[in-house]
C-alpha cells in the first residue's frame, strides 16, 4: 500500500472528515518524486547519517535560539581534525557561498578569475555578475593543465579556481603536483582549491591541500557537508584559510556568525563525528561505481577514473538524445551546454546503478 492509499484508508475509517484532494495530490506526487533516480546533482543517496537525524530532532525545540555557540563548537571540531585553528575557517550556507564571496571579491576589483574550461561554474557566474574577467583554460584530456593554467596568468589576474577532484570531469591531480603549482602562484595570486569531492578522492583523503594551509598564504580551500556527508538539504559548507583570509571574507558576509543556523550546526557537529558513516558511504558510492565501469567497459564505453561520486562519460556510443530518453524513463542525469560529448552520472544506491544499466543498454548505437 502506498501512502496515498494508506492515508485515505486511515482517516476514512477514523473519522468522516474528507481527506483533502491538494493533499492526496501532493502525496501522489511525492510518489512519484520517490520513483525517480536523481542522478544529476551529484547528491549522497546514504544520508544523513542516524546519528545526524538524531541530533537534529533533539536540537529542533531549541530553534528559537540564534546559538552560534554551535558555530564556534563546529569550526572548533574541524580545527581539532585539521590541526588548525577555529579562526581558520569560516561557515557558510553550502560552499556555494565561498564561491559566490570570492568572485564577487574579484568582480568588485574588476580583477580576473582563471579556471578550467571544464571546471565548476558556480566562481565564475558570481564574479562575471560583479565585473570580474573569466577566463577559461583548455583542458589536458578530462584534466586540469595547471602549466596552461600558470601560463595564463597576468598582471590582471586576482584568482585560480581549481576544483579538485574536478566537477564535471571527475578526475583529480596528485597533491605533489598542486603543492608545486600552489606554492609558485600563492604569492601573488589567491588560489580558491575547491574540495567538496575529496572524500571520494582514489589517492585517499591525505590528498587535500588543508595541511598546506599555514604554508601557503593565499589559498583558500572551499569544504562542503553536502556530499559525503549527505547534508546538502542543510546547506552547510566552509572555508579553511588562514585567519587574514577568513577575516578579508567575513568582512563581505553578511552573517555575522549566526548562518547557516543552529539546526546545520548541529547536523554538522554530529556528522563529523560519525566519520564511520563517511567510510561506508564512500565504499558503497565504489560499489556503484563498479557497476557502471563493469557495463561500460563490456559496451567499449569510454569515462575518466573517478575520484568523486559521479562519472564523466563519453556519449558517442548512445543515442543522442539519451539525457532525455533517460529522464522519461525517471531517471536524471546531467548534460551541461558545454559539455558536447559527454554526460555526467552521479553514483546513486547500487541497486539504482542496476536499474541505470538495464535502461541504458537498449540506448546504445
Ligand atoms: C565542485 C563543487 N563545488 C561546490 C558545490 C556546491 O555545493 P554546496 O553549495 O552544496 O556546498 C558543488 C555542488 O555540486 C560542487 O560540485
Amino acid at each position: 500500500m502506498n501512502r496515498r492509499d494508506w492515508l485515505q484508508k486511515s482517516l476514512l475509517s477514523s473519522s468522516s472528515i474528507l481527506v483533502s484532494p491538494y493533499l492526496l495530490q501532493a502525496l501522489d506526487s511525492k510518489d512519484e518524486f520517490d520513483e525517480i533516480l536523481r542522478l544529476h546533482w551529484n547528491e549522497n543517496p546514504f544520508g544523513p547519517s542516524q546519528k545526524v537525524i538524531q541530533a537534529v530532532q533533539a536540537a529542533v525545540p531549541d530553534a528559537n535560539l540564534y546559538w552560534d555557540e554551535k558555530n564556534e563548537e563546529l569550526r572548533s571540531k574541524l580545527a581539532n581534525i585539521h590541526n588548525l585553528k577555529p579562526d581558520q575557517y569560516l561557515m557558510t550556507s553550502g560552499s556555494t557561498e565561498i564561491l559566490s564571496l570570492l568572485g564577487q571579491h574579484v568582480g568588485l576589483q574588476k580583477g580576473e578569475i582563471i579556471m578550467g574550461d571544464q571546471s565548476f561554474p558556480t566562481i565564475g557566474i558570481f564574479g562575471s555578475r560583479c565585473g570580474a574577467k573569466i577566463t577559461k583554460v583548455a583542458m589536458k584530456g578530462n584534466h586540469l593543465d595547471l602549466d596552461a593554467m600558470l601560463a595564463a596568468i597576468n598582471d590582471e589576474t586576482k584568482l585560480v579556481f581549481i576544483c579538485n577532484p574536478n566537477n564535471p570531469t571527475s578526475t583529480e591531480i596528485s597533491k605533489e603536483k598542486l603543492e608545486v603549482f600552489c606554492k609558485e602562484v600563492s604569492q601573488n595570486v589567491l588560489i580558491c582549491v575547491d574540495e567538496a569531492y575529496i572524500e571520494f578522492s582514489e589517492l585517499g583523503a591525505e590528498s587535500s591541500l588543508v595541511s598546506l594551509v599555514n604554508e601557503l598564504p593565499n589559498i583558500v580551500i572551499a569544504r562542503t557537508f553536502s556530499k559525503a556527508y549527505g547534508l546538502a538539504g542543510f546547506r552547510l559548507g566552509y572555508a579553511i584559510s588562514q585567519s587574514h583570509n577568513i577575516n578579508a571574507l567575513q568582512r563581505r558576509y553578511p552573517a555575522l556568525g549566526m548562518a547557516p543556523g543552529l539546526l546545520p550546526f548541529v547536523a554538522g557537529i554530529a556528522a563529523v563525528e560519525d566519520q564511520g558513516f563517511v567510510t561506508d558511504v564512500v565504499r558503497k558510492t565504489h560499489e556503484g561505481k563498479s557497476i557502471m565501469y563493469d557495463a561500460f567497459d563490456k559496451w567499449e564505453v569510454n569515462y575518466a577514473s573517478s575520484s568523486t561520486n559521479f562519472l564523466y562519460v563519453e556519449k558517442d556510443k548512445f543515442v543522442n538524445d539519451v539525457r532525455p530518453k533517460l529522464a522519461d524513463d525517471n531517471i536524471w542525469i546531467t548534460q551541461w551546454p558545454s559539455m558536447k560529448n559527454h554526460l555526467r552520472i552521479s553514483i546513486g544506491r547500487p541497486e539504482w546503478m542496476e536499474t541505470l544499466v538495464t535502461k541504458l543498454e537498449p540506448l546504445r548505437v
